[in-house]
């Protein structure tokens, strides 16, 4: 390959009309020209980010001189370009999210379940480590005998993307650990961008008529996820260390342990740190974080608490998705005043009718918002928003922005308050409203595009089969072709497969990638199967309950066939399930009532394998793949500490005792399981007994 040639390319402004036609031709020969080695003959002379700043460019001129913009521009194309992939990272330990608190009571709620959760007795202490939660990119770093050989992002906390060569280039990353490091360390943490940094960065990418970020988070994810690491290289990336993965020996005892180890191995930690034991030294280490917050260097979304005792956080493990011995204390939302426009409904993929409001655009806390969500009719009618009113919105984290009041005060016309639709606007469907429910519903099923498409990207998406590069703007394409119609034409897309290379930006390497990632999700994981399904109420936790319960799809439909009487042993047993009430009973079982819902799921299986659960790693005991009723009040740990044990042997936990229940243990005052239990002949357990066997 030629030497890389170093020009520097005049700022478009300077251009005059004929330079810039002129630049404008050879860049669209020239990214033509990268299109066919790219798309046709697989072998790209140019790295992905060498390839967007030539687009970039060229869609700057013609910007600034639209009468030079042609009809058969690369700029006009869109999604020509398929993202080139990073490698795939499996972690070893998930990477976990973090619940969220909202107010101090949440704070205080935390503490007091952790500790009714260790029955700690109420004059012992408990020390939670604070410390600011950093508003950048988690990324975790795996040494191997003290040397750096694998980064990698979060991506869906199971698998992540290997950044290795561009963490490599982070300076506050050391790559060797001189002194003391075990085998195997992990160390997780944040990649962030300080304000100060991030303003340079724009400041020169706009002399360099490149790209500028939105705020700090976004250039650091920007520029942690470049193919090319030279570009990396160029960035004021920074890195904090605060928490542990795969490690072969423990390194501490506490969290505050941890910070330390890492502080002396050359990592950077969040700052300010503090140790406290009180509810109101807790509070109000947040409050004077969020004062302090215009002399922190970066920007931070709120605190984290974390229970210091490493014994008491393996002991509190996790629930779902999250550990149970932390907490992320948010800072309070960005807000700002704009115009709502008008008022549109989304119907989404139950059904449901959403009203949204389009904005008069605005920057909230260095994020645009042009649509905000209203909630609901309720929410809508109640805080009586109008179209044309000028409202208050505010953004909060990742979550979704919303209107938080209008401003009547400065409504100049007379606006009319909103009168929701009865029918669907999507498909004229009757939308209705049952009793209790705060949602009003299109009640056209599959019949309604909007449901199907819905559906469609649910089932495609990260937490349910992840197919990637089938993103919500693919499926609607392919739903508008009639390519996909239902779940299972994804997997009989290959037909179309001579169609879509001829698709305008498309060609052979991306039909061939799309249908490679299709092909590795032939086989699924059975809780990821029922969670694609979409049923309502069933989010991940349930569907894995439903997965660990059932234990094969087979199962589960015949099962579930039986509940349509509710009176029947399949219904008790569906109920039997812990966090499965009848309102989730129902759901599930009118899902699988629905014929339409049984054909997508018959036409799948004759696509795909869907796996027998498998138990996560669990220790082998007696007490594995049993069924247990735990009742009365235990002595030795809190019901919820005993469940959760009892999962990590494998066991399977009910609310209420049936047939199929192996063991009742039984606490001080049990009542009517225990006679329930003895009824039914089940054998019934001290909590000594349990923990015996338990312990084998
Ligand atoms: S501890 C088991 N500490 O916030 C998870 N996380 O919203 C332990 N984050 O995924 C995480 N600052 O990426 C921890 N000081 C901090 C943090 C922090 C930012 C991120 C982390 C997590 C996300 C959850």
């Amino acid at each position: 390959m030629p030497p890389k040639k170093e020009t520097k390319l005049p700022p478009v402004a300077e251009l005059n009309v004929l330079e810039a036609a002129a630049e404008a031709a050879q860049l669209r020969k020239e990214i033509k020209r990268h299109d066919i080695l790219y798309h046709q003959k697989d072998a790209p002379e140019i790295s992905d980010a060498a390839y967007d700043a030539l687009r970039k460019r060229l869609e700057n001129i013609e910007n600034a001189f639209p009468e030079l913009a042609t009809k058969d521009s690369p700029t006009q194309k869109v999604g020509a370009k398929p993202a080139r992939e990073f490698a795939k990272v499996r972690h070893t330990v998930p990477m976990l999210s973090l619940s969220n608190a909202f107010s101090e009571e949440d704070v205080t709620n935390f503490v007091d379940r952790v500790r009714k959760f260790l029955r700690l007795p109420d004059d012992e202490k408990l020390e939670v480590l604070a410390e600011p939660k950093i508003d950048g990119l988690s990324c975790s770093l795996r040494y191997e005998n003290g040397v750096l050989v694998q980064a990698a992002t979060r991506g869906d906390g199971e698998e992540g993307e290997d950044v290795t060569a561009n963490v490599k280039t982070i300076k506050s990353i050391p790559y060797k650990i001189l002194k003391g490091a075990p085998e195997i360390l992990e160390v997780r943490g944040e990649v962030y961008m300080t304000r100060a940094d991030f303003e340079n960065l724009n400041k020169s990418q706009t002399e360099k008529d490149d790209k500028v970020f939105a705020n700090p988070r976004n250039a650091a994810a920007g520029s942690l996820r470049q193919l090319d690491p030279n570009i990396t290289a160029g960035r004021p990336l920074r890195f904090f260390g605060y928490a542990l993965g795969e490690v072969s020996i423990p390194i501490a005892k506490t969290q505050e342990g941890i910070r330390k180890k890492l502080t002396q191995w050359g990592f950077d930690v969040p700052e300010p740190e503090a140790l406290l034991d009180t509810p109101e030294k807790i509070t109000a280490f947040h409050a004077k974080t969020y004062e302090d917050r215009p002399t922190i260097a970066y920007d931070l979304d709120g605190v984290v608490y974390k229970v210091n005792d490493l014994e008491y956080q393996r002991r509190l493990g996790f629930i779902s998705r999250s550990p149970r011995w932390a907490i992320a204390y948010k800072f309070p939302a960005e807000q700002a005043e704009t115009i709502l426009h008008k008022i549109t409904i989304q119907v989404g993929r139950t059904g449901t009718l959403t009203p949204v409001a389009e904005l008069e655009p605005i920057n909230v806390g260095g994020v645009m918002v042009s649509r905000a969500t209203l909630h609901n009719e309720d929410e809508l009618q109640r805080k009586d928003i109008r179209e044309g009113d000028y409202v208050i919105i505010q953004r909060a984290g990742d979550v979704i922005p919303q209107v938080v009041k209008s401003l009547p005060e400065k409504r100049k016309r007379n606006n009319k308050p909103f009168v929701f639709p009865d029918r669907c606007p999507e498909c004229g469907s009757h939308a209705v409203r049952e009793e209790g429910e705060v949602a009003r519903r299109c009640t056209g099923g599959l019949v309604c595009p909007a449901q199907a498409v819905e559906r469609l990207k649910h089932f495609a998406s990260r937490s349910a089969f992840d197919i990637e590069g089938l993103g919500d703007k693919i499926i609607q394409s392919f739903w508008d072709e009639k390519i996909i119609q239902t779940p299972a034409d994804i997997f009989r897309l290959e037909k179309y497969a001579a169609d879509l290379k001829e698709r305008e930006g498309w060609g052979d390497l991306s039909v061939k990638n799309l249908l490679a990632a299709i092909e590795r999700r032939r086989t699924i994981p059975l809780d990821r199967f029922i969670y694609a399904l979409g049923i309502r109420q069933v989010g991940q936790a349930t569907a894995k309950k439903l997965a660990q319960h059932y234990g094969s799809l087979e199962n589960l439909l015949a099962q579930i066939k039986q509940c349509k009487d509710r009176e029947s042993d399949a219904f008790q047993s569906l109920l039997e399930i812990d966090d499965v009430g009848p309102s989730v009973a129902e759901d599930v079982v009118n899902f699988f009532s629905e014929a339409h819902n049984l054909r997508v799921v018959k036409d799948l299986q004759g696509e795909l394998t869907v796996e027998d659960y498998v138990r996560p790693q669990t220790r082998e005991s007696p007490v594995t793949g049993k069924t247990v009723v735990f009742t009365g009040k235990l002595v030795t740990m809190s019901r919820e500490e005993a469940k959760a044990q009892a999962e990590s042997l494998g066991a399977k936990i009910a609310g209420s005792v049936s047939k199929n229940t192996d063991y009742v243990v039984a606490g001080e005052d049990a009542g009517s399981k225990l006679k329930k239990a003895a009824a039914l002949g089940i054998k019934v357990l001290s909590e000594e007994e349990w923990q015996k066997m338990a312990k084998l």
